[in-house]
């Protein structure tokens, strides 16, 4: 991102803290609208907290947008809880939409296209690095329940093993 769309990612960001509340509720309705089956991983929680702790988590990346090396990290981490959340990497594409949408809404006229490619930017650095960090995960976690099919990978079609006679039950 350029300096000056981290300025205005910040500068409109701190305009949503006093409607941070609905500017939230306004995101979850907008998810749920556009990815009915995700109402099934928020029945889990209170919305009202929910969306506090996703407005603080948003505050924390627009803040940190400055240092990469610090935020990255933070936000791989929480990529990987999400996993266990159920959260899918094509979640954050539906994400990204929704938070669009509701920016739209929220800050009105000072959502112009300027605010709007600063913002897309911003976007594209959070789910890039969450989005890659969830598929490492699920693949990191497919590979240590299945260790014995990697040992076959690459053998010729039709292969069968000559098992021993005490496994092969002879
Ligand atoms: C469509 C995408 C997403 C879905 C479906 C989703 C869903 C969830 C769910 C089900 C929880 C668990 C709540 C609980 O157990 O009380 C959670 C926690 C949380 N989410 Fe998300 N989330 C998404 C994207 C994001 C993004 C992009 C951020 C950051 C900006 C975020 C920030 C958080 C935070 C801070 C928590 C609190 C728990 C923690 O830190 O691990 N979420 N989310």
């Amino acid at each position: 991102m350029t300096p000056t769309e981290i300025d205005i990612v910040q500068r409109s960001f701190a305009k949503l803290r006093p409607i941070q509340e609905t500017t939230a509720q306004l995101l979850f309705l907008r998810l749920m609208e556009r990815e009915p089956s995700l109402d099934n991983l928020f029945r889990c929680c209170d919305l009202k907290e929910q969306g506090g702790r996703v407005m603080a988590s948003l505050g924390m990346a627009v803040g940190g947008l400055e240092d990469l090396d610090s935020l990255l990290p933070v936000l791989r981490d929480l990529a990987v809880r999400h996993v266990d959340y159920g959260v899918k990497p094509a979640h954050y594409v539906t994400f990204g939409e929704a938070l669009l949408w509701t920016l739209e809404i929220a800050l009105g006229d000072d959502f112009d296209a300027a605010a709007r490619r600063a913002w897309t930017a911003f976007y594209e650095v959070l789910s890039s690095a969450m989005m890659e960090a969830a598929i490492g995960e699920v693949a990191q976690r497919r590979r240590s329940r299945r260790p014995c099919a990697l040992g076959l990978q690459g053998l010729p079609q039709g292969f069968a093993p000559a098992l021993p006679n005490a496994v092969a039950g002879e």
